[in-house]
């Protein structure tokens, strides 16, 4: 099967036919990896050559929910999940788990699915934190971080048996103060800058010395050698983070040799550091040129690394934690838009207005980030257009693609976007006052949904009138 070009390709070229796609349609090719595919493992065609993800048709899902949609594919999260543990299982030799970076979606149904397959989770918010807790998450399968907590946050994380990555002074300043009144110990990780640079957008490299997360490796010492003298203070290990949509492997294993120095130095000081956390940052296939490894290769790397590295310090081998964002749920998920105006400029350019945008999606704007579309019902149509795809939102620049090859597509029509279940719906903002899309969750045949749509009453909820204001008064 050959499907019709679907691709804007970082010249801004229209690109041709998209063998990626195509082969995520046909096989669900990597099912062992889905961050190498562009659509979930469940996309299929039906009868009518109308696409389908987790059996369901997705313009009937747009009929019956309304667009903006986000779908997310519960049997391709599942599949991450699985990959991850399999992998850890089967490349590490010692303990280990991974813990999903909730910052990409966080939402109660994502928590509950990722602690029913037996990961844990990474918070970064009171509130990422409630909504792991509420989804069901065991506490001591989380952790939080942050380079700015709050003494709230804090509070919240001990009390509730949560592990905290110490990111700073003031994170031990704050907890120092709390932890001995709360008659408990805090569990903690140690997070610095490792110093490693990879290639990826300016914006998310944390990896850096000029980054402003985690400790300075200039200050590890100190830091190391004040926890030592807390009595209120376990410090369980160390973790460090490179950065994201990673497709080189090198920067993680150079990360082992970094942490496990660190390790050598924590332990020689007295820490037990049982736990060595080596981040997130594996990439995915947004685009058909994208070629990121699979999570097996990931993960097999970031094992034998940190066994080599331990194995020449003598170190008894850490539990290894890791924490996947957008590796694990970015393909799961799939935005469903309503197709509304059309603006010809002749010899220049051709503008597709959805009915969404920047707010449901920020990541073009933000990062010129590249995805991958088709018309939700006749994604085979000859693609016989380039349009640019605008959002529907009071700004120049929100255009969700430049320069894709469609079908010819008029009012009412669905594009399905792939690729959006990480950093869309957890980066979505109100801008314009437009509410937020649902979301629904896809499994054979059947959609749940774990997310309402935000109704422009609600966007008032929180405005207060003061009463010399009021047209009434
Ligand atoms: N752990 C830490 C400490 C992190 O800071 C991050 C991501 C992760 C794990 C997960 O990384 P991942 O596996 O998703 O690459 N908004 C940006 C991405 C920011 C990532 C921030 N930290 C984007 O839309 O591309």
């Amino acid at each position: 099967m050959v499907l019709s070009s679907v691709e804007a390709t970082a010249s801004g070229a229209a690109a041709a036919v998209d063998p990626g796609l195509d082969r995520c349609f046909e096989l669900p090719a990597d099912r062992l990896s889905p961050n190498r595919n562009l659509a979930p493992i469940t996309t299929r065609l039906d009868a009518l050559g109308a696409l389908e993800v987790g059996g369901c048709q997705l313009s009937e899902l747009a009929h019956r929910y309304g667009t903006p949609l986000y779908v997310l594919d519960e049997a391709t999260l599942r599949a991450t999940c699985q990959a991850y543990r399999q992998a850890l299982e089967r490349f590490y030799p010692g303990p280990s788990l991974a813990l999903y970076a909730s910052k990409a979606n966080s939402s109660l149904a994502i928590a509950a699915l990722v602690a029913a397959e037996g990961l844990g989770l990474d918070a970064v918010s009171a509130g990422e934190l409630l909504t792991a807790l509420g989804g069901g998450m065991p506490p001591e399968r989380i952790v939080l971080h942050g380079n700015n907590k709050s003494a709230e946050e804090l509070e919240l994380a001990v009390s509730s048996g949560v592990t905290v990555v110490v990111d700073n002074w003031h994170d031990i300043e704050l907890l120092a103060a709390m932890v001995p009144a709360l008659g408990a110990r805090a569990r903690l990780l140690l997070r610095f800058t490792p110093g490693i640079e990879c290639h990826t957008h300016e914006y998310i490299r944390t990896g850096h010395l000029d980054s402003k997360f985690g400790f300075d490796p200039d200050q590890l010492e100190a830091v190391l050698r004040h926890l030592a003298a807390c009595p209120w203070a376990d410090l369980d290990g160390l973790h460090a983070h490179i950065g994201s949509q990673i497709f080189e492997l090198e920067p993680h294993r150079d990360l082992a040799a970094v942490l496990a120095d660190a390790l050598q130095l924590a332990r020689s000081l007295g820490h037990g550091c049982a736990d060595l956390n080596v981040g997130g940052g594996l990439g995915i296939r947004y685009v058909a040129g994208d070629d990121p490894p699979s999570i097996q290769d990931w993960v097999r790397t970031v094992a034998e690394a940190v066994v080599a590295a331990c194995s020449e310090r003598g170190l008894a081998l850490p539990r290894l934690l890791c924490e996947p964002g957008r590796s694990l749920v970015a393909t799961a998920g799939v935005t469903l838009y309503t197709v509304g105006s059309r603006k010809e400029i002749a010899g220049l350019r051709t503008y597709l207005s959805v009915d969404g945008g920047m707010s449901d999606n920020p990541r073009p704007i933000t990062y010129q980030s590249l995805y991958t579309a088709v018309l939700a019902d006749r994604p085979q149509a000859e693609a016989s257009e380039t349009v640019t795809v605008a959002g529907k939102h009071c700004e120049s620049g929100d255009v969700l693609f430049k320069d894709l090859a469609l079908p010819p597509a008029a009012s009412g029509d669905v594009l399905a976007v792939f690729g959006t279940g990480a950093y869309n719906a957890s980066m979505s903002s109100n801008y314009n006052r437009i509410p937020r899309p649902a979301a629904v969750l896809v499994r054979d045949g059947v959609a749940d949904l774990v997310q309402r749509r935000e109704q422009p009453e609600d966007l008032l909820r929180y405005d207060v009138l003061p009463s010399r204001l009021s047209p009434l008064s």
